[in-house]
């Protein structure tokens, strides 16, 4: 089946740049301004040279918003944790291909449990390393930077895999949403909708200080559409 684009490009709001001494109160305003969802960096210090939160704060912020919650786990060993993300509430779990453990049981106990899997590729790894997992995950998180750190410049030969990722019908044999993460702005966001993606994550975009989120979401959202009509 082929990977469609919808019409509309979701904005994913990660909480990584927020205060994270309020981030019940991040995910309101997120929520309030409108995004489609949370995208939650949970990264620990192994696969990535960072640390941020676990499924224990995902399951607290649970009941604090009625938007869908996915993760992006940068984390070396999911196996080990995939069942608290579940039982957190979250509605799609990514792991990196990258791992050195198996990801086929980690997306199959996703799916099992009624979740969304996803899998996820640095800038550097090309989507041939997705294809021994075709029609397990429902999910392609195309990074356009390093993982680990919010704030960092978008990479434009990596999201070039965006639109690979829609014109590979083989990649999954149901519909296959693509997400792009890192250095997203009012400026790459126009890139990655003419790319066709699905789901754009911002991160310092809207949460970067002294700006307006309401304004920047809505000038995300005019770039997104602006990119898809090319
Ligand atoms: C990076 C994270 C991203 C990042 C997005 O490792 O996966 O979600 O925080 O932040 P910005 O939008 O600032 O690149
Ligand atoms: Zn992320």
């Amino acid at each position: 089946m082929v990977a469609l684009a919808s019409n509309r490009v979701e904005i994913a709001a990660s909480i990584l740049d927020a205060d994270l001494g309020n981030l019940a109160n991040a995910v309101r305003r997120v929520e309030a301004v409108g995004a489609d969802r949370v995208h939650l960096d949970v990264m620990d210090g192994h696969f990535v040279p960072n640390m941020t939160f676990g499924a224990r704060t995902i399951k607290a912020l649970r009941p604090r918003t009625r938007l869908p919650f996915d993760a992006h786990l940068m984390i070396a060993n999911p196996a080990a944790f995939v069942a608290e993300f579940i039982a957190a509430g979250c509605d799609s779990i990514t792991i990196h291909v990258e791992i050195d453990e198996p990801v086929e049981p980690t997306l199959r106990a996703i799916r099992a449990a009624g979740r969304r899997p996803g899998l996820a590729v640095k800038p550097a790894t090309p989507l041939a390393a997705l294809e021994p997992y075709r029609g397990l995950f429902e999910i392609v998180l195309v990074m356009t930077v390093e993982p680990g750190f919010g704030g960092q410049s978008f990479m434009a030969d990596p999201a070039r895999k965006i639109a690979a990722v829609r014109d590979d019908a083989r990649l999954s044999a149901g519909r296959l949403e693509v997400q792009v993460d890192g250095g997203v702005n009012e400026l790459t966001a126009i890139e990655v909708g003419a790319l066709g993606v699905d789901v754009m994550v911002a991160g310092s975009a809207l949460f970067r200080k002294g700006r307006n989120m309401a304004a920047e979401m809505r000038r995300l959202r005019a770039a997104a559409a602006l990119g898809r009509a090319r």
